[in-house]
């Protein structure tokens, strides 16, 4: 099998490094955009010397963002060629276009590295669904917030020193904003749902709250009662759709969860009958994330086309069914608060079951008010 790999940074290199040596496996080409003297024989920056060249059966995208990533794939995938992506912003983003054209085309698309780097989550999850009916979907599902939170609980640090710690060991980005914010969880959660439910979910309409404003007194505080503190993702069938949402969730310190260190994600799906299976790995990181990318072709050299799911049908979010209680910090308590809350816990109150969506769409609300606010849901 030939690949053209489109992009030849981390992931990049570590599919070529994959394949070096394979008999069945052989990256042809390499687009690139600055030069790389290692593969400077297969190397090109012309995409159009790819997309015209018959011998290449697969085109890895590993490049990121979506233009011109979304215009390559699916010219590639118009020319004939399976395509691999490692891309979760495009395939959350055009997740509808791309399942559809590679349908339309009878050609593969798959993305395992994209939710959950080495873990073969999305396969599992296929595979599952073929058989068992998906109840819901969710977890740890990035790396950088779990090794933040991990930390945290570990010793008493405060949340800038150990998001600047993140960033000299290299598990944040100089901009952390996508992987403590939430945006990044949510573009997996999309996906996944989407496979899972045979849905279309738009990321955008997806709520959730992110753990930059944790403190290390609320840690201490979780601690003295019992829980550890982690962003979890969540995303289940619900009577009118699926309610998905991501937020900081205090769960028992002896669950599953509370034991998943350092930068390790931990996933999970609910089957009706198959009950629940979780996996657990790096969900980052050059060999690991390479070696999904190069699972998948392997699987395209066993015939295998399409994509994870067979359906995409527009879906509502429905968040009616799903109330929990919160821990809620703020400097300015409002009278909706006072009226839930519950009990009070040191510097923070505890309010009794409230709407998930209810309360997600508060506390953005009170972060305009309160920048240091921070809500976890207590499962
Ligand atoms: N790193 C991980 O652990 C990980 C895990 C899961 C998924 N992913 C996904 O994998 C993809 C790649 O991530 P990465 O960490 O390998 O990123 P990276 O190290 O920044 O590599 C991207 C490579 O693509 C090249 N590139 C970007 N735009 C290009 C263009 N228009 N034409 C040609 N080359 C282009 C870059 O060139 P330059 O060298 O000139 O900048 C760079 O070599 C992303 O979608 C990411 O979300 C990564």
């Amino acid at each position: 099998m030939n690949i053209a790999l489109l992009g030849f940074g981390v992931v990049g290199s570590g599919v070529y490094e994959w394949c070096r040596g394979r008999e069945d496996l052989h990256v042809r080409r390499v687009l690139i955009r600055s030069d790389k003297p290692e593969i400077a024989s297969i190397a090109t920056r012309d995409f159009e010397e790819i997309l015209h060249d018959d011998a290449i059966d697969v085109v890895a995208e590993v490049m990121g963002g979506l233009h011109p990533a979304y215009e390559y794939v699916s010219a590639a995938l118009k020319a004939g060629k399976h395509v691999v992506t490692a891309n979760k912003a495009l395939i959350a983003a055009y997740y509808q276009e791309l399942t559809a054209l590679a349908k339309q085309c009878g050609k593969a698309l798959l993305c395992t590295a994209a939710v959950g780097g080495g873990i073969p989550w999305l396969v599992n999850l296929a595979r599952c669904k073929k058989l068992d009916s998906i109840c819901r979907v969710g977890g740890i599902m990035n790396g950088t917030s779990n090794f933040i939170m991990d930390a945290m609980h570990k010793s008493p640090v405060s949340f800038p020193a150990i998001l600047k710690q993140a960033q000299e060991l290299g598990y944040a980005e100089a901009d952390p904003s996508a992987d403590i914010d939430g945006d990044d969880i949510r573009r997996k959660l999309v996906i996944s749902a989407n496979i899972a439910f045979d849905a279309l979910l738009r990321e955008e309409d997806i709520p959730m709250f992110g753990i930059r404003t944790v403190t290390d007194g609320d840690i201490k505080t979780f601690q003295s009662h019992g829980f550890a503190c982690k962003l979890l993702a969540e995303a289940a069938q619900a009577e009118g759709g699926v309610c998905a949402y991501i937020e900081p969730t205090l769960v028992a310190a002896d669950a599953l969860e509370a034991a998943v260190p350092a930068n390790f994600n931990l996933i999970t799906y609910e089957g009706e009958n198959i009950g629940r299976q979780s996996f657990y790995g790096q969900g980052a990181g050059q060999m690991p994330t390479a070696a999904n990318v190069v699972q998948d072709c392997l699987s395209i050299l066993e015939g295998r086309t399409g994509f994870y799911a067979q359906k995409a049908v527009p879906t509502a979010l429905d968040g009616t069914g799903e109330a929990h209680p919160y821990y809620v910090r703020t400097a300015a308590p409002d009278e909706w608060l006072k009226q839930h809350t519950a009990d009070t816990w040191d510097n923070g109150v505890v309010t009794g079951a409230i709407n998930t969506y209810e309360m997600l769409a508060w506390a953005k609300t009170q972060q305009k008010t309160d920048p240091t606010c921070f809500i976890a849901g207590i499962r």
